[in-house]
Parts: C-alpha cells; structure tokens; sequence
C-alpha cells in the first residue's frame, strides 16, 4: 500500500454504524413492465412517445434485475455493502394507482427485501421515484390534489406488507424533479410544460409525503430532497437575488415545508400566483414529524439574474436546459470546475456546505446522502474499467461527508449513485452512473475499479465496528 492510500483510508473513517450503501430505482433497472400484473408507469408512455427520450430508448427490459435481483444482491454481499436503497414500483402494487392490490407485485418486493436480508443488508425503502401509475395521471397527475390522497393509500398498503421486513423507508424521491421536469421544462414524464402546475405539483407531492408518513404509523421513516449548493455569480445584487429565488425554489421551498411547516414567504411572493391550492391543514401535514432527511447531492449552481428579473409562476422556462419556474432573468453561468459526462460541475465542497447548511438550518434530524455519484465514459479495456475519475468523485465526496462530520453534522450513512448502469431518464443508457458495468446486450455485470476501490473502503471501515 503507497503511503497516500493509506492516508486516504484513514481520513475515510467513519463512525461505527454508520451506513454504507448503493442506490438504484424500479423503473431505471427492473425491466419486466408487463409481468406479473404491473400496471403502466407515465414512464413507459413517455418513453414512447417520439422525441422524448435520446435514441427513444426506453426501459421494458432495462437491467432485467426483476428476474437477476438473486444475482444482483450477491454483487451487493461481495462489495460488503451494509445497506441498499432502491424503489417499489407503484403501478406493480396497484396497477391503475388506486384500488385494488396486485399482491404478485408486492411479492417481488419480499422476496428482494428477504434476500437483502440473509446477506445481512439493510433494505432502505423509497416508496416513489417518479414511475406513477398512468391512470393517475389521466385523473390530472401531481397538479390534482387526489393523487396526494392515493399516495397515502398506497404507502399504507406497501408498508402493512413490508413493515416486518423494511426498517427504514422514505417517501417521495426529490419531489422538486417531479414537480419541475414532469411539470414546467417536460423534460421528464409526464412531459407537460404548466409551470403553475409545477407549482400546483410540488405541493401535492410534500402533501404526499406528509401523508405518506401519517399512514404508516410507526417505523423510522424520512423524506428525500436534491439539494444544490447554490452561487451567485457576482455580489451584484442581481445575481444575489437569482440566487436567493433558485434556491427558494430548489432547496427551501421542500426543506421548509418538511421540517419548519412553512412555505419561505419569500418563494410565495415571487409566484404571484393564486395559491389556493394549498389548503388549511396541510403544512402541519407535511411537517408530519420524520426520523431522517435523505439528502441527494450532485453539483453546485453558479447563478446569475438580471436587473429587474422576478420570479413569476407564470412564465414558461425559455428552454429546457433551464426548467425553472421562476426563473426568467436567471441564467446558470460556467463555475469553471471540471465536469461529470453530464456536464455536471464537480465540487464536493458543495456537499459539505450543503449539509451544514441544514444541520444549521434545521437541527436535529439526523441526515444520510441518499445519493452521490457521477456518470462518466467509461472504457472497458482487459476485462477492466478503470474509472479513476468516478473513484476520485467518491473519495473527494466521502471526504467531504467526513468533513460535515468533523463540523458536527449528524450524517448516518452514505449510498453511491448507483449500484449498476441503468437508464438514465431522458438520455437513456448512454450515460452511466454505475459502480458495476452493465452489459445491455448480454446483461453480464462487472463491478468497475470505483467498486473495487469503495469496497475496500467500506471493509476497513466494518472491520473496526
Ligand atoms: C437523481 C435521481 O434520483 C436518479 O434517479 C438519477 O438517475 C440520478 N439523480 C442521476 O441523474
């Protein structure tokens, strides 16, 4: 061992139990869209509609993991990962996202939660990332409160089948995403472009959750928010305030209704739209008290604005690189670091602002990187990837969760994005965010050297618990 590698593991201990994971989503890796009974996701229509999807690849067979998840879990085992985080897939449960239950399809989620449990990992439950059931959304989607109301139907019926098994669950999966790329930029499903909808949208999904978690009762349960670092690009106070309405709207808008029961004031002025969507009762709802906050932490934002740009829920995002409701006069400037194969700013000091940041802002709840990681081009060369530049993002980042703890941030555990290559929502497969390499065309799995490397990691850590 060179004297930097063992420098390296030693500034990347951790504290004892601290949990070490790897995070995916149904839709991204499952496959199999018709077994079983599954009812159809908005993600299996708008990946077939024309133009939505680079190469209008989609993802019916995925990385086939619901029939490979036996293989899968064993790839986890052999990495000695402590914990997995990963999605039930709501239109498997109840195919047409209200009544009845497809119980086939909530015998898949036992039979991969047992199997995570005879390898002695801990199943990390996310009840929705993005895949709603396609009848909902002909009842209006996100923007109709009802759907919030289903939500907590269906987080009742998947929690009375799992609660013996399931520790830790969480809710919605960045609702910010849902609400704005489904909603105001359609870059995602279901692909509508309403920027008040988007608005309309995020409440209903911080409702979700908040009802979410007044159905299952009790159990260790959190909410999930992506989280920027957020710059102004100057002092001037043009960029301040393109900073200050970004992360109203990214950051604050979620983080505040969860864990203060308010909306910022200041998000609500600049939307000058009619709220009266958000009804009496559903702030103290969606603050419904929760166990942890799962962060997921990619990049910072260097913002700019111009004189005399107002945030207006009105106004449609000019392009779809910038899906922002709000955002007129805010454009996102080149913070000069180098990027991921997403064109995603590198920083992990970012991460460590961001969680002081809500240490600070919000004491108490304990906190976890729900995800981290970074797509790049990976070359399989020799039977190898060596992806060096993905396993200095993890060590730059772990440090940085080091840091936050060295600060006094109260983080319990850290899962990388993502355990395997998977579909990468609208630009499909061609950009991989794996620790393992997947084949598409043979299915063959090949843990990668960032693998390799973050096992290693994790063993000297679980060696000295
Ligand atoms: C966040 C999302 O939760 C996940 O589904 C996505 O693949 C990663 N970011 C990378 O974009």
């Amino acid at each position: 061992m060179t004297t930097q590698e063992e420098q390296t593991r030693s500034e990347l201990r951790f504290p004892t139990g601290f949990a070490w994971g790897a995070a995916t989503s149904a839709y991204q890796i499952e496959g199999a869209v018709t077994a079983d009974g599954r009812g159809t996701s908005i993600w299996d229509t708008f990946t077939k509609t024309p133009g939505r999807v680079v190469g209008g690849e989609h993802a019916d067979v995925a990385i086939d993991h619901y029939n490979r998840y036996r293989d899968d879990v064993r790839i986890m085992a052999d990495l000695g990962l402590s914990a997995y985080r990963f999605s039930v897939s709501w239109p498997r449960v109840q195919p047409d996202g209200s009544g009845a239950v497809n119980q086939k399809g909530l015998d898949f989620y036992k039979r991969l939660v047992d199997e995570l449990l005879s390898h002695g990992i801990d199943p990390w439950l996310t009840l929705y990332h993005w895949d709603l059931p396609q009848a909902l959304e002909d009842r209006g989607g996100w923007p109709a409160r009802d759907t919030a109301l289903r939500f907590a139907d269906y987080a009742a019926i998947v929690h009375e089948a799992l609660h013996d098994r399931v520790h830790t669950w969480s809710t919605v999966n960045e609702p910010w995403c849902a609400a704005f790329l489904g909603y105001a930029s359609g870059e995602h499903a279901p692909g509508r472009r309403e920027p008040e909808n988007a608005i309309r949208a995020a409440h209903h999904l911080n409702l979700a959750h908040g009802l979410g978690v007044q159905a299952m009762g009790a159990r260790r349960v959190g909410g999930c928010v992506n989280l920027y670092a957020i710059t102004p690009a100057t002092a001037s106070e043009a960029d301040q305030d393109a900073a200050r309405r970004i992360d109203g709207l990214q950051n604050r808008f979620f983080l505040d209704a969860l864990l203060t029961g308010r909306y910022p004031q200041d998000v609500l002025d600049d939307l000058r739209m009619d709220l009266a969507f958000i009804e009496d009762g559903d702030l103290k709802t969606i603050n419904a008290p929760i166990d942890v906050l799962l962060v997921n932490y990619y990049s910072r934002f260097t913002v700019s604005g111009a004189p005399g740009g107002r945030a207006s829920a009105a106004a449609a995002p000019t392009d779809s690189a910038s899906p922002w409701v709000g955002s007129e006069h805010v454009s996102f400037v080149n913070g000069g670091r180098p990027v991921t194969a997403m064109g995603w700013e590198i920083d992990e000091d970012g991460l460590v602002e961001v969680l002081a940041r809500v240490a600070r802002d919000y004491p108490r709840i304990p906190l976890v990187v729900s995800e981290n990681g970074a797509a790049f081009e990976d070359v399989l060369a020799d039977g190898r990837v060596r992806d060096e530049e993905r396993r200095a993002y993890f060590e730059a980042h772990l440090g940085a969760c080091r840091e936050a703890i060295d600060a006094g941030v109260p983080l319990e555990g850290y899962f990388a994005w993502s355990l395997m290559d998977n579909f990468e929502w609208a630009w499909g497969y061609g950009k991989r965010f794996g620790i393992v390499r997947v084949d598409y065309e043979t299915q063959e799995r090949l843990p990668k050297d960032s693998a390799t490397w973050y096992a290693e990691i994790i063993r000297q850590n679980r060696n000295h618990e």
